[in-house]
């Protein structure tokens, strides 16, 4: 049942992502927009209306504007991931952009200027009790004065946010944080007494590559066309409908896959958001259910890992409920004719392979969508990890995210 076949088509074995369309900031597990160029094209979609219920970073909206279509919606729980969204598809005055950079360069190095805001330069810092274990006294007030002069830009927030967001990179690449790892786990000791803390150079190397980026990669998409919207909370409208959903949901729950809100941590706190801390639990799987998913094909799998492990069969079950019912509002929302395309990884747990994407297929034709086929592909770019414990036991590995699906069905 919903058998998948391999499409080397799909593999985009030379591509990377930060080559095609290098990113604003970075996001894990992010799609390779090509994907959905090509299968949208396969597909003939050139219009309509497409939504992503799970955006992430947004690269399911390069595909649509790539394929003319300029009308879609994107939802993440990760108030970073719509920070995001919004600074890489808004149209902003890239001359203004750059008047801006100006000012903010000549400020950080002006002593008048700090000054002039010394004394409020704390009230920029998040309450947070570890703060000393993350950051020195020095990055803390570099990054406040940077915070100081962002908060200063008037009139314009568009450009504000564009900036913002090379400060959520900053604020996470001067934390003691290990900056190839999505969890937050502190770097050694001894890297401590070397850190680098230049925090200056790196936002305003890193404020021009970005508005280079912006102005090479995605302002020749702006148009009056356009009609985007993205919005941090859960996609729940039933109203509102679309010709397509074309997505990469989670492959499972943050704790034991990728850690979106812990990857986004600093950033979210920075930002201002006090439930930084809570995101992962918010996500999809973030809250253990009390009965075993016992209706679906993966519940064989679930069963085994119940015998050897009730908590984690719990874990697991609660992550496909909230899939499946995230999938029962997403199918309601799409017109007839129009498709489902989710890609997603499969995932080992206690050696029980679980079939994620026969998994969404099956949640979708319970909602009278039809399984078109399914795609394999071979991932060899995405930003995540390749090798998990399928026992959760140390020093037991087995690769899990090789492959990825492309899964692909119709509402008729
Ligand atoms: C695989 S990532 C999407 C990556 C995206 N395609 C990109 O290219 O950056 C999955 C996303 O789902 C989000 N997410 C998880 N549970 C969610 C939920 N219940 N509602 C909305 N978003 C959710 C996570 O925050 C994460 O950004």
């Amino acid at each position: 049942m919903y058998n998948s076949f391999y499409n080397q088509k799909y593999d985009f074995k030379e591509i990377t992502y930060s080559k095609s369309f290098p990113n604003l900031h970075k996001y894990p597990a992010a799609m390779l927009p090509q994907i959905g160029i090509e299968i949208l094209n396969e597909l003939n979609i050139k219009n309509g209306k497409l939504l992503d219920p799970y955006c992430g970073s947004g690269s399911s909206f390069i595909s649509a504007l790539e394929s003319n279509i300029y009308n879609f919606e994107g939802y993440d729980y990760n108030p970073l991931a719509i920070l995001i969204c919004k600074v890489k598809f808004t149209k902003i005055d890239i001359n203004m952009l750059i008047k801006e950079y100006n000012l903010i360069k000549n400020k950080i190095n002006s002593k008048n200027y700090f000054d002039s805001v010394k004394d409020k330069l704390y009230d920029y810092i998040p309450t947070f009790k570890n703060m000393e274990y993350w950051y020195s006294e020095n990055v803390k007030i570099k990054l406040a004065l940077l915070k100081c002069i962002i908060s200063d830009i008037k009139n314009n927030d568009n450009i504000k946010d564009f900036i913002l967001l090379t400060f959520l990179e900053t604020v996470r690449t001067f934390s003691y944080t290990r900056n190839n790892e999505f969890k937050l786990y502190r770097i050694k000791n001894e890297d401590i007494i070397s850190f680098n803390e230049d925090v200056n150079s790196y936002f305003l190397t890193r404020l021009m590559n970005n508005i280079e980026f912006y102005k090479n990669y995605y302002y020749k998409y702006f148009n009056d066309k356009i009609n985007a919207a993205f919005y941090n909370e859960a996609f729940s409208n039933k109203e509102k409908k679309f010709n397509v959903v074309l997505t990469s949901p989670p492959y499972g729950d943050s704790k034991t896959t990728v850690a979106y809100g812990q990857f986004s941590f600093f950033a979210n706190l920075w930002l201002g958001n006090n439930d930084a801390r809570k995101i992962d639990n918010m996500l999809m799987g973030g809250k253990n259910k009390k009965q075993l998913l016992n209706d679906s094909i993966i519940s064989e799998q679930i069963y085994n890992i119940n015998k050897i492990d009730k908590k984690r069969a719990l874990e697991v079950s609660s992550f496909y409920i909230d899939l499946r019912d995230s999938i029962k509002i997403v199918s309601n929302s799409i017109l007839d004719g129009g498709y489902a395309i989710y890609i997603v990884g499969n995932r080992i747990v206690k050696n029980e392979y679980l079939n994620t994407d026969k998994f969404i297929a099956e949640s979708f034709e319970r909602e009278n969508l039809k399984h078109l086929f399914t795609y394999k592909r071979i991932i060899s770019n995405k930003r995540m990890p390749l090798k998990n414990s399928p026992t959760n036991k140390k020093g037991s590995l087995s690769n899990t995210m090789t492959e990825e699906f492309i899964v692909v069905l119709r509402k008729s």
